[in-house]
């Protein structure tokens, strides 16, 4: 584990229309196996992100108290509201360079409301360390196990500012010629991770499911977009006795409709535990606690004690 310290500076000018929250100075040190992921943020400037705004905000002020602090966060998309406007990411942005800030590499996946050219004005050094030029694809490594960020925005930037393009997801012809070099030299342990879910992508005419699991060196899968902690079980039937399974995780969305938070992993020797930090669930938009149905409550008490989903390596 590699151990810096340093001084937090603080959680400071965060959103215009959000109060300001002071971390009191204090050292920490850094945990290189253990992460956090957030997925879609869906944060933007209009009135109606003001839940999604405080939920963000409350997620990076939680992550910068975590002692020890993760090294890296991971975020799966969906980072702006609806359309991918510029002034969604305005308002995110300087949440996110409050973890950059505190040492923690924070590393963004394109969501089908992302847009990419917008994107990339408010995070250069993504677009230059992208290992798919003009896609955002980039390799997380651990000690034990990489996490390699695909791309699979469908929707292109030459589609009106108003218009979100496709809703499901797709990997670029290059990024599939990427991917398949790249599964075919790696030996070391990788987790899949993509906004969109595997069963709508493919690999070189395969459905991708069949390519998680039947690659030796792919641990798992973990994607957004359906807004739900969620996990599954795929299998090769094909394969040889014993038959192996593999998991599929859907994360929490972190402040839009579904199960709301994120979710914490812990990586060591043989496996990856990720954990779910569940703050809510609502369907439509959060009520008051009187008109609120009860089933909410039991689907986040659910939630809450449904434990760790573990990949195995
Ligand atoms: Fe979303």
């Amino acid at each position: 584990m590699l151990t810096r310290r340093l001084f937090i500076a603080g959680l400071a000018a965060s959103f215009t229309t959000e109060p300001r929250k002071l971390f009191a100075k204090e050292e920490a040190d850094f945990d290189d196996n253990l992460l956090v992921f957030l997925s879609d943020v869906h944060a933007g400037a209009a009135k109606t992100c003001k839940y999604a705004r405080k939920k963000l905000q409350e997620a990076v002020t939680e992550i910068l108290k975590m002692r020890p602090l993760p090294r890296r966060v991971l975020v799966f998309g969906d980072v702006a509201h609806v359309y991918g406007l510029g002034v969604d990411y305005d308002v995110s942005r300087p949440s996110f360079k409050l973890l950059e800030d505190a040492g923690i590499t924070v590393t963004v996946g394109m969501g089908n409301h992302d847009r990419r050219s917008e994107f990339a004005i408010r995070w250069p050094e993504a677009q230059k360390k992208s290992l798919v030029p003009g896609r955002f694809v980039h390799l997380v490594e651990t000690s034990h196990v990489g996490f390699l960020m695909l791309d699979s925005l469908q929707g292109t930037d030459d589609r009106a500012q108003n218009d979100f393009g496709p809703v499901p997801g797709a990997l670029s012809d290059d990024q599939q010629v990427f991917l398949s070099d790249f599964l075919s030299k790696r030996t070391k342990p990788v987790i899949l991770c993509a906004h969109h879910a595997p069963k709508e992508l493919s690999l070189c005419g395969k459905p991708l499911p069949h390519v998680v699991v039947t690659t030796p060196c792919i641990a798992g899968y973990i994607h957004g977009h359906n807004h739900r902690w969620m996990r599954a079980w795929i299998r090769d039937k094909d394969q040889k006795t014993p038959e192996r399974a593999k998991h599929v995780l859907c994360l929490p969305s972190n402040g839009l409709w579904g199960d709301i938070g994120y979710a914490t992993c812990r990586v060591s020797p043989g496996k990856v535990e990720v954990a779910p930090a569940l703050k809510d669930f609502w369907l439509s938009r959060p009520v008051s606690a009187e008109c609120r149905p009860p089933e909410w409550d039991d689907i986040l008490a659910e939630g809450r004690a449904s434990g760790p989903c573990t990949f195995r390596f």
